[in-house]
């Protein structure tokens, strides 16, 4: 897929002051400093596009681009970033939670995950979760870059296999640096085939 146009659209924290829920949307989810801002920008090859920033809890609210004026791409704050406060971390949960469960076009969630990591539970939990309550996903093995190809490999199918002890079908997968714009086509031609369906 070409990107031809990528637009910031609004900021806010509430599902009802969305964007008109009149095309398919792709929603970037994952604990804080996974790179969803990072891989946003590298997808749609502009740089300053989704801020990011090396501190965790930089994103923190729903945001709303609009990509060839075809799709939307969501950046959400991340989750499980334990120096935010208790009341503020459970104000998050209920706004994704809320968004997620409400967002009538939302088409696919990308759940990023840190590939220099074995599986953990605040990551599985929130799979868990989307799967019993039926929203699409796929995951994201992000900062391939960060070591070699056979450590990224072993986490991921650690996950998976993680995931086949509660799912008969484990979900697609990605594995992506947005240091090194791996993965990228895949993400995207991923992306096209649902929009075309
Ligand atoms: P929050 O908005 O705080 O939840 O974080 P985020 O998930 O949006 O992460 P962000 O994209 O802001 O990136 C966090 C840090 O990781 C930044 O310092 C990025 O430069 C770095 N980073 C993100 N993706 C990659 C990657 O693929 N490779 C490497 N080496 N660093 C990355
Ligand atoms: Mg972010």
């Amino acid at each position: 897929m070409q990107i031809r146009d990528a637009t910031f659209l609004m900021s806010n924290s509430r599902v009802e002051l969305c964007p008109p829920p009149t095309l398919p949307e792709y929603a970037f989810i994952g604990r804080s400093n996974v790179g969803k801002s990072s891989l946003i920008n590298m997808l749609t090859e502009r740089r300053g596009l989704a801020k990011t920033s090396s501190l965790p809890g930089k994103t923190q609210l729903i945001n709303h681009f609009i990509i060839n004026k075809e799709w939307y791409l969501v950046d959400l704050p991340g989750y499980g970033y334990a120096k935010v406060s208790k009341e503020n971390r459970v104000k998050w949960a209920r706004m994704i939670n809320f968004y997620l469960r409400q967002r009538e076009n939302l088409a696919c969630v990308f759940v990023l995950i840190d590939s220099r990591h074995s599986a953990q539970a605040v990551d599985l939990e929130f799979m868990e979760m989307l799967g019993s309550e039926g929203i699409p996903f796929v995951m994201v093995f992000t900062k391939a870059d960060k070591q070699s190809g056979s450590r990224t490999h072993q986490n991921v199918v650690e996950y998976m296999q993680k995931m086949s002890e509660s799912w008969d079908e484990v979900p697609r997968h990605f594995i992506t640096s947005a240091e090194e714009k791996t993965g990228r086509e895949e993400v995207l031609g991923f992306i096209t085939d649902i929009n075309q369906q």
